[in-house]
Parts: structure tokens; C-alpha cells; sequence
């Protein structure tokens, strides 16, 4: 299903989930990227209905989500929660709406294309109402991954993800703002309400659930998000996801094993050509991508881009180190730029 033809002024678009932060950010990018659109109109929970936003010069007042709520829109973007999700989603498909969703309710389902318009864009065609957005650090790391597949072929990724507060939305921002604020002052730091520990000057090696062989659910997305997006049921993944202290912008330390050799200036030259992609790598003047760099722009950074000393011979291993801005490319901007394809 694509968005041709809907409408004079382009189809008629829904925001579930708007007043979230990956919701907020797709009517910023909406905007930002004159998305053509007639109605633009905003779900969320009943705890926001009746409350106004404003986008591109207008008011618009928040309408409850239910199941009635697509009538008469044919492009949704998802940006809520999976149970959310999955109650409401189908309703919009059958109303003939086509849905690019944020959730991971869809994204392992066959019959849901997961797309990063950068990698696999030829996938938005097979959709049948639903794509699905892929996890965020998955998306950050396969812009940088799939031009060296392309180069050189990937067969194994160990990745550790240094992710920011905001990943968990405007409740993580919130958790870390409160910690802050409180060690600032000298006030006792309040008990955590969305991560499991305080974030604030501290770690949290944990992002979901745990399974039985010690990985939890985010970790594992990186390994099953970046076959599907790859079309390589082969590839060996290994993750492990950390919550961060840092507001906004996911980075990863990345280690790749391909089948050809590639040395680090062939790598730089590479990804400096890949799409979505800027190099920034010069160690002898400290340039290196950073979160605080990386923040409120597209563009995925990549540095740090050397050879894996401890790779086994013949194994071409090279490692790197890259951020991206996970609200924006590993949400809302990856989602509108799936929509641009449906156009
Ligand atoms: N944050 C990220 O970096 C990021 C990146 C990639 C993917 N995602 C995914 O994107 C989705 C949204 O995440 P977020 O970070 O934006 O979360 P968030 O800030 O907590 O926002 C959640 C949104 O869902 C709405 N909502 C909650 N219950 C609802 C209900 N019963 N009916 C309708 N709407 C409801 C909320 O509305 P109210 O304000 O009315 O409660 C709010 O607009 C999640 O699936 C998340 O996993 C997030």
C-alpha cells in the first residue's frame, strides 16, 4: 500500500502517541522536512485529550485514541507503547490507513516490512498496511553496518550500547532531570520511577527483560532487527545495552568480522560516501563523535575506526565507535522517512 494520490494537499495524517517525546519529535520533523499533508491530527492517551499543541503556526487539540479515531486518515504514525499499539493499530489498517509504527509490536511479524530507508528501502513495497520502524540503536548501528556489508560483507557484530535517558521517553528524561535537580541541591534522591536504579551518576547494564541464556529483550534486537533489515538469517550478533546518564543521543562500541579485508582508510572512505552517515575521525586533534554533538540533527557519526588487533587471522575484524541522535534517526525522522517512500 503507498500514499499516492491521497488527497489534494497529501494524504491525511494521525500521530499516536503525539504528546511523547518520539511523538513530538515526528511533528517537529513533519514540519522541518514540508512533509505534504491535508489533516494532521494528534492521538494520545484520555489524560491528554482536550489539551492543545501547536504545529506549523496552528493549534491543534489532542483527541483520545480509540478505535474510531482513523476514520477518514491514511497515514498513522505509531509512537506509543506495544500494547498501545496492538489495540488500536489494526483499527487504522482497517480503516484503510497505512501505518508506519514505533513500537516493537510488528517488527519480527513476516508479513511487516522493517525498514531503514538508508538500507532496505525496496522493502516499504511488500507492506500490507503496517511497516514497522526498527529498534532505535538497531537503526543507529545498521547505518553504519550496512555499507560495510556492502563493501566488504558482515558476518558477526559485538556491539555494547551506551544509550541516553530519553530512549525511555519523556518519563526517562524526567528520572534523570529529578536525580539531578536533587543532587544539585543536597536533597535526598528520589526513588526510581522508570529505570530499575538511579541513572544519574551511575550505569545500568540492563534494558529489559532477561532470557534464559542472560541477554535481555534489547539486546537481542540488535541480533533479530539486524538479520530481517539485512536479509542475512545468518549474522552473529552479540549486544549488550547500557543505560546511560546522558539526555539524548545513543552511541555504540562497535566490533565487525568480514569476509573481506578492509583496512580503516577503506572503512573511512566508505561510510564517508554511505548515506545518513558523517565521518568524524581524527584522533590526533580529539575529533570523535560524542551524544552532546550528535543531538537534534539526522546524521549518524562515526570514528574511532581501527583495526581489531585481537581479530584471529583471516578474520578482518575492524572496530569503531558511533552516535546518532535516537529520538530523531532511531524514531521519528526514521518513520516520516519511511512515509517520504510511500509518497
Ligand atoms: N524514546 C525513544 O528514543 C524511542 C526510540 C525508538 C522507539 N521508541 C518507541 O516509540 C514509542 C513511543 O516512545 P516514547 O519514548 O515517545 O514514549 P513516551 O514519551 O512515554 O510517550 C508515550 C505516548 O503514548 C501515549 N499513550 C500512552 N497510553 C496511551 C493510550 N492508552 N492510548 C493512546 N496513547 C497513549 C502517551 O500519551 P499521554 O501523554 O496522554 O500519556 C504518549 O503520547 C514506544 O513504543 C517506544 O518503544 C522510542
Amino acid at each position: 500500500m503507498g500514499l499516492a494520490d491521497r488527497g489534494p494537499q497529501g494524504p491525511n495524517v494521525a500521530i499516536l502517541g503525539a504528546t511523547g517525546a518520539v511523538g513530538r519529535q515526528m511533528m517537529q520533523c513533519l514540519q522541518e522536512r514540508h512533509f505534504p499533508l491535508g489533516e494532521l491530527r494528534l492521538l494520545a492517551s484520555a489524560r491528554s485529550a482536550g489539551q492543545q499543541m501547536c504545529w506549523n503556526g496552528r493549534m491543534i487539540t489532542i483527541q483520545e485514541a480509540t478505535p474510531e479515531s482513523f476514520e477518514g486518515i491514511d497515514l498513522v504514525l505509531g509512537a506509543a507503547e506495544n500494547d498501545v499499539a496492538e489495540r488500536l493499530l489494526p483499527h487504522a489498517v482497517k480503516a484503510g490507513a497505512v501505518v508506519v509504527d514505533n513500537s516493537s509490536a510488528y517488527r519480527l511479524d513476516p508479513e511487516v516490512p522493517l525498514v531503514v530507508p538508508e538500507v532496505n528501502p525496496e522493502d516499504v513495497a511488500w507492506n500490507t498496511g503496517i511497516i514497522a520502524n526498527p529498534n532505535c540503536s538497531t537503526i543507529i548501528a545498521l547505518v553504519c553496518l550496512a555499507p560495510l556489508d556492502r563493501a566488504a560483507g558482515l558476518n558477526r557484530v559485538v556491539c555494547s550500547t551506551y544509550q541516553a535517558a530519553s530512549g525511555a521517553g519523556m518519563p526517562g528524561i524526567e528520572q534523570l532531570e529529578t536525580e539531578n535537580a536533587a543532587i544539585v541541591e543536597g536533597r535526598k534522591v528520589p526513588a526510581p520511577r522508570v529505570f530499575p536504579y538511579q541513572l544519574a551518576y551511575n550505569l545500568i547494564p540492563q534494558i529489559g527483560g532477561f532470557d534464559a541464556a542472560g541477554y535481555t529483550s534489547e539486546e537481542m534486537k540488535m541480533q533479530n532487527e539486524g538479520r530481517k533489515i539485512l536479509h542475512n538469517d545468518g549474522l552473529a550478533v552479540n549486544c549488550t545495552c547500557v543505560r546511560v546518564p546522558v539526555a539524548r543521543s545513543h552511541s555504540e562500541s562497535i566490533t565487525v568480522e568480514l569476509d573481506s579485508p578492509l583496512t580503516p582508510d577503506e572503512a573511512r572512505v566508505v561510510l564517508a560516501a554511505a548515506p545518513g552517515v558523517r565521518v568524524v575521525d581524527d584522533p590526533s586533534c580529539r575529533e570523535y563523535p560524542m551524544p552532546l554533538d550528535t543531538s537534534e540533527q539526522d546524521l549518524v557519526y562515526v570514528g574511532r575506526i581501527r583495526e581489531d588487533i585481537s581479530a584471529p587471522e583471516g578474520t578482518n575484524g575492524l572496530t569503531f565507535w558511533c552516535c546518532g541522535d535516537q529520538i530523531r534517526k532511531g524514531a521519528a525522522t526514521n518513520a516520516v522517512q519511511i512515509a517520504e517512500l510511500l509518497l
